[in-house]
């Protein structure tokens, strides 16, 4: 049993290596969000702040939790969008399709709420950085663009415009991407 949960891990990191991961930065000039880069925490992204993020202490010993543990970082962006964690299964991240809020997977639950949106990102590369938009689809198609609304905590908090007023006070904003080696967390809280 632990030969195959070890061979599982090193399956999963050969797969790492070979991942695109990129980080996430907003674009809006004058505005208190820009050039601040987009982080995970509490099952949010947020414009700005600290990722929270947790490397259980076996995968500590044995070296295989990133060193990074502020900083988030996300794979794909064509179609679906993850975040860059190691943790099998990986962390999904989807629009809640009632308020429109950015989203993501608790570690080893794939659970994601009936109806939400997980489609319509896209990327392009550009020389010195990529971008990535987000597009609805279907019922959503015509909405497009990300948010970011200042809540009572004084963090921006990332919702997708489907149409729906978020709460609080909203800014658009563009994103722009840079590629990264390796994946920023284990798992993200
Ligand atoms: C993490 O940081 C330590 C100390 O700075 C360094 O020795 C180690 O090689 C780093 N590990 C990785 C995977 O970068
Ligand atoms: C999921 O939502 C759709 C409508 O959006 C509904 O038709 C369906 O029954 C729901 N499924 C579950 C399991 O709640
Ligand atoms: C990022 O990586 C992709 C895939 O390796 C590559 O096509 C792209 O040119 C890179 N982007 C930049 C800005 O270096």
């Amino acid at each position: 049993m632990k030969t195959t949960k070890t061979a599982a891990a090193l399956i999963g990191l050969i797969a790492s290596t070979h991942a695109q991961y990129i980080s996430l930065t907003a674009v809006r000039s004058d505005s208190p969000i820009h050039l601040q880069t987009i982080e995970a925490a509490g099952q949010r992204l947020s414009v700005g702040g600290d990722a929270a993020t947790y490397c259980p202490s076996d995968m500590q010993t044995r070296g295989f939790c990133p060193n990074t543990t502020d900083d988030t970082n996300f794979l794909g962006g064509y179609g679906g969008l993850a975040l860059g964690a190691e943790v099998p299964g990986g962390q999904s991240v989807y629009i809640d399709p009632v308020c429109g809020a950015v989203m993501y997977t608790q570690a080893h639950s794939g659970f994601i709420p009936n109806g939400s949106i997980i489609g319509g990102w896209a990327r392009q590369e550009g020389k010195s950085f990529g971008l990535l938009t987000w597009e609805g689809e279907g019922t959503l198609a015509g909405h497009i663009g990300l948010l970011a609304c200042m809540t009572e905590r004084d963090t921006y908090e990332v919702y997708a415009d489907i149409g729906v007023t978020p709460p609080g006070d909203c800014i658009g904003f563009d994103v722009i991407t840079a590629n990264q080696t390796e994946a920023a967390a284990w798992q993200y809280m």
